[in-house]
């Protein structure tokens, strides 16, 4: 299903190139194994990213999730997906408690691949936003989480621009630190964004401290360093 027409800019050689954003189907999954192998291998730092697995991959575009993908020149280039985990052992609602009732309503934001070419596009962005309308007709989710490293800014960025807010960085997947990303969409989380401290990415220990405080990460903010997360407190 056509979602997005537009022309997007291959960063390699600067060359413009229609495209098309669509839902994604089972036909297209070698194409996103392809391009999942393609984006992880090229990666400098391989704890930034965790690849969805075979049967991840299925589960999302058979029974409980949903993809989409942009094709330029029929070739797919970029691929985010939205996985409803059930009762999966890895719900990230167990993470921040959540019953067992709840879990039920949770929905995934899984890992994005964007081919190194056609970075640059903000397309992370522009397929989270495409995708959760879409999942809005899906399944009854209410809560929407997911995982980003502290290191990664597009991924920081996209995910708080979904309105999620950070309630918890820790180590996930092989001890890889992780911003745990929550939002409730019948009772969004309201953060006095008034009075906010901000703490560089790499900055741990505060980040860590303010989250124990009750802080929670809600902007984030480019700088040389790397980047800032303003944290504040619930209203
Ligand atoms: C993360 C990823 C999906 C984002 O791709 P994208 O949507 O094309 O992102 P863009 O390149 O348009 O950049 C978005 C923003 O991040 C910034 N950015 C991009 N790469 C960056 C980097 N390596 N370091 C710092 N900032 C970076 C851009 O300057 C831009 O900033 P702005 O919006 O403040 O102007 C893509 O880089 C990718 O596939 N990476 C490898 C896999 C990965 O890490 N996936 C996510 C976690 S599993």
């Amino acid at each position: 299903m056509l979602i997005e027409k537009g022309v997007i800019t291959n960063q390699t050689d600067l060359t413009n190139h229609p495209f098309e954003m669509i839902l994604l189907n089972k036909n297209h999954l070698d194409q996103i194994k392809e391009l999942q192998s393609t984006v992880i291998e090229g990666l400098k730092d391989k704890t930034l990213c965790v690849y969805l697995t075979d049967e991840e991959l299925v589960e999302i575009l058979e029974t409980s999730g949903l993809a989409v993908g942009v094709l330029v020149a029929e070739k797919l280039v970029a691929f985010f997906s939205v996985l409803y985990p059930g009762a999966r052992e890895d719900n990230l609602g167990l993470d921040i408690g959540l019953s067992k009732g709840q879990l039920m309503k949770v929905a995934h934001m899984e890992s994005a691949f964007i081919h190194p070419d056609f970075r640059g596009n903000h397309l992370e962005e522009r397929m989270i936003n495409h995708l959760l309308a879409s999942a809005k007709h899906d399944i009854e989710w209410r809560y929407l989480l997911a995982t980003v490293s502290p290191y990664n800014y597009p991924s920081v960025k996209a995910a708080l621009g979904a309105n999620t807010v950070i309630v918890d960085l820790k180590f996930k997947y092989n001890n890889y630190w992780r911003y745990i990303f929550f939002q409730d969409n019948q009772n969004l989380i309201s953060v006095d964004d008034s009075d906010t401290v901000p703490v560089l990415n790499t900055d741990l220990d505060k980040q860590l401290e303010l989250l124990k405080q009750g802080y929670l990460g809600l902007k984030v903010a480019k700088s040389e360093e790397g980047f800032y997360i303003h944290y504040g407190k619930k209203r």
